[in-house]
């Protein structure tokens, strides 16, 4: 009988219209080791994600370059496959938005949810420019905060006091295309009944798909009321046009999570895999959303009744992450705070940003401040001092007194209690809470570290009667090592792989039980630098 899950998991789609930066990759970091412990456990698992090709922040950014909107979103994707490329993100597809399944999908669902009658039409006012003969987007008017007053604030949402309002509401408002007034028209939009399905979303959240906290900040907006939401936009729009409508658009959030399902058909195509058994009305398979804080609305209210709508499966669970903060701030494209994935790799190498965001990420949505100081701590102190010193000061002797040979004994005792931990780090892997995975890493490599203390092989080997010592001693400390590396591998994929290679063994939890006796190993090669501080200094002087 095979216990193996079958599991797909997405990233939330990042907008194409601006470098992947560190905020961004604290996500794909985060939900790539997760499905990397998965695999490693023999599970079934699909990691996809795709570009957010659409709406208008593309639209206003290929307009600021004077370049159309389809060369640009190109561009984008090949520099946001290749930073995640580098950081060892191992998707089974990364797919764009802007592709005919998407399309495919998004007329799908909005059809059935017009049959089932989910949604409605609306004349609704909007601010339109006189001078471009066009209905202004929210983020192309700018007017003073109907709430604070603040000026120079954008037509949904204010950055000084947080408040969401309608770009209508906006004191004198500016079209930031003509610099001009502009006028209010009518135009007919479609909405989906969201209050429909109130009932339906009470018991999907309380279904064990969110964590507490989440659940709680979820229910305060249940007590303000759901309302009908507007999925239509005007032309000109980056997007899909609805057909049979005259310049009608759907709204980038409605195709994004398509997404979602796009990517995955485009992997079923390639991969010869069943679709529909993933996605249809209570499929057995699991789906998780890795999110942000940020976007938890349209994943726990908007997605899940989009898709009840429409008749498809539901995400299993979200897991939603806290903000990374850079002195404080928000890393953010908008407003500037923030270190691109390319430039961290112009001074730094991956696995140490991997390795301090696992040391951070736990089940909960604390903002992580990126702290420069903590970070050189954490990589020289834990993973050069600490795991990889254990590998470099036993393969000495084993290298150099025993012909690489590891010894036919070790105490067996301790290597089963390094081996007993697997059962709590499985479950904090299964949790998402890397940080206690990590805890107990550096509890286990301190325990080696004091056993070699301990027994001194540097003053043993002095000891012609005692050589046979130091090689049993010398194999407990590589076990060690190794059984630490194991439970490090989907961290740090990098140093896992140059361990195998040292090692001659590939890492997997499987085999964790069958230590490494009475077998060569290689010759020890520094696995891993220590972080320069010049090095870290040039990226932030940058
Ligand atoms: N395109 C939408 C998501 C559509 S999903 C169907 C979007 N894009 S985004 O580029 O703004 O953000 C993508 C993901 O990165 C989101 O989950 C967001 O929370 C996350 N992050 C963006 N900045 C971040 C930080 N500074 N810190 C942590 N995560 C951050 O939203
Ligand atoms: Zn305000």
């Amino acid at each position: 009988m095979s216990l193996k899950k079958k599991i797909l998991v997405t990233c939330a789609l990042p907008y194409a219209n601006g470098s992947i930066h560190l905020g961004h990759m604290l996500e794909h970091i985060q939900a790539d080791i997760w499905v990397r412990y998965h695999r490693m456990i023999g599970n079934e698992i699909y990691f996809i994600c795709a570009d957010d090709a659409h709406g208008t922040p593309v639209m206003l950014k290929a307009l600021q370059l004077k370049i159309n909107p389809e060369d640009m979103i190109n561009k984008i994707y090949y520099e946001h496959i290749t930073d995640l490329k580098n950081f060892n993100i191992s998707y089974d597809n990364y797919y764009t938005t802007h592709s005919h399944e998407n399309f495919f999908f998004s007329k799908l669902i909005f059809n059935r949810l017009k049959k089932q009658k989910f949604i409605k039409k609306k004349i609704i006012q909007q601010l339109y420019d006189i001078s471009h003969n066009i209905f202004l987007p929210d983020r192309f008017v700018k007017g003073i905060c109907p709430n604070c007053k603040s000026i120079n604030q954008y037509g949904d949402h204010c950055e000084c006091c947080g408040s969401t309002y309608s770009s209508i509401d906006l004191i004198t408002p500016i079209s930031i295309l003509s610099n001009t007034t502009p006028i209010l028209c009518n135009s007919e939009h479609f909405f989906f009944d969201l209050p429909k399905f109130k009932n339906f979303l009470k018991n999907w959240i309380t279904s064990g798909v969110l964590n507490h906290k989440i659940k709680n900040k979820i229910q305060e907006w249940f007590i303000l009321g759901l309302k009908k939401w507007d999925i239509t936009r005007d032309g000109p729009y980056f997007g899909f046009k609805i057909p049979k409508y005259m310049n009608k658009y759907f709204y980038v959030w409605l195709d994004a999570p398509i997404g979602y399902i796009s990517t995955f058909k485009n992997l079923c195509d390639k991969k010869k895999i069943n679709f529909y058994e993933w996605w249809k009305r209570n499929s057995s398979k699991e789906l998780y959303h890795f999110i942000g804080k940020d976007i938890i609305y349209f994943h726990s209210l908007f997605w899940p009744a989009i898709l009840e709508g429409s008749n498809f499966r539901k995400p299993t669970k979200l897991f939603v992450h806290g903000h990374v903060t850079l002195n404080g701030f928000k890393m953010s494209k908008s407003k500037g705070n923030f270190i691109t994935a390319k430039k961290w790799l112009n001074f730094l190498d991956s696995d140490s940003l991997r390795y301090y965001y696992a040391s951070k990420i736990s089940s909960d949505i604390n903002d992580i401040d990126f702290n420069l100081s903590d970070f050189v701590y954490k990589i020289n102190g834990d993973i050069v001092n600490k795991i990889v010193n254990l590998a470099s000061r036993n393969s000495y002797f084993i290298n150099n007194y025993f012909n690489d040979n590891l010894s036919k004994n070790i105490d067996m005792l301790l290597y089963l209690k390094f081996v007993k931990k697997s059962e709590i780090i499985h479950e904090y892997f299964i949790q998402g809470k890397f940080s206690h995975v990590i805890k107990q890493i550096v509890i286990l490599s301190d325990i080696a570290n004091c056993y070699i203390d301990k027994y001194k092989p540097w003053l043993l080997i002095k000891n012609n009667l005692k050589k046979k010592e130091v090689q049993s001693i010398c194999s407990m400390g590589i076990n060690m090592f190794r059984v630490i590396m194991i439970y490090i591998k989907p961290i740090m994929p990098i140093l896992s792989y140059k361990t195998e290679l040292f090692l001659k063994n590939k890492l997997c939890i499987n085999k964790i039980k069958i230590p490494l006796i009475n077998k060569k190993i290689n010759k020890f090669k520094p696995l891993f630098f220590r972080i320069n501080i010049n090095n870290l200094n040039k990226l932030i002087e940058k």
